[in-house]
């Protein structure tokens, strides 16, 4: 596998094409944004943490059945994907109240949700990732119903498998999200799961453990999610 030129450069990682059509690489960079680009800043070994954080979760959902796009680790920050036509729809799931939806429903931040919430936001920066819902994403074609129901149903799984591989580790999952592409026509998990786009509490004291580090300007972003890592039994260097 050859990497080639860089096609795309999101706010955290970098997307190269390879010499095979259907593959490319992720690169995970070191960057931090939160607030839709407002901040930014560099995080020494993040792109690191993310990259080994990322392969370790994805490989456990592979083993529990979840299509994912991961094919392996390359280096340090790079991994191999199968490239996916993506879908602009985010999937969030939330076991318990926090962020967007405390702001929103002005609900108790830390009340447990039975059964657990799921949403749809459109991925769109310059409208900052409205909430959407199934019939506006059937309307305007960003996914079909069949799509948006797997996408649904892969996205509860998920929450089955992590919620007990945090649990196992002293942390509580709060939220996350996850987003979705096709190859071959079939609903793939794609993207990445990080610190960076899920919430983890410490199961005890509720201490944050992920993203709202850097949000919230509380410190100790990188040393949070290698503690994160090392409970759930992922390798850093
Ligand atoms: O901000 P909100 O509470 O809606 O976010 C829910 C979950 O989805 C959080 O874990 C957040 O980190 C993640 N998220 C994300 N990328 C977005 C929006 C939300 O990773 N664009």
């Amino acid at each position: 596998m050859e990497k080639r030129q860089e096609l795309y450069a999101g706010k955290a990682k970098s997307v190269y094409a390879t010499d095979d059509p259907d593959r490319l690489v992720l690169h995970f960079r070191d960057d931090t944004s939160a607030f839709d680009g407002e901040r930014m800043e560099s995080l020494a070994r993040k792109g690191m943490v993310n990259n080994r954080f990322n392969a370790f979760i994805m490989g456990k959902l592979e083993e529990a059945g979840i299509p994912t796009h991961v094919e392996g680790l390359l280096s340090d920050t790079e991994c191999l994907v199968k490239k996916l036509d993506m879908i602009p729809v985010e999937c969030v799931v939330r076991n318990v109240a926090a962020g967007g939806l405390v702001k929103r429903l002005g609900v108790q931040e830390g009340q447990e949700l039975t059964p657990p919430t799921f949403e749809l936001f459109l991925k769109n920066d310059q409208l900052h990732d409205p909430m959407i819902n199934e019939s506006l994403a059937v309307t305007f074609g960003w996914a079909t119903a069949e799509q948006l129901a797997e996408m649904k149903a892969l996205t509860y799984r998920v929450n089955d498998v992590l919620k007990r591989l945090f649990a196992d580790g002293g942390l509580l999952l709060v939220d996350y999200k996850l987003e979705f592409g096709l190859f071959n026509g079939q609903i793939v998990l794609g993207d990445e799961f990080s610190p960076d786009g899920c919430r983890l509490w410490d199961a005890e004291t509720r201490e944050k453990l992920d993203k709202d580090r850097f949000r919230q300007g509380l410190g100790g972003v990188i040393e949070a999610y290698e503690e994160v890592g090392r409970r759930i039994g992922v390798e850093f260097k």
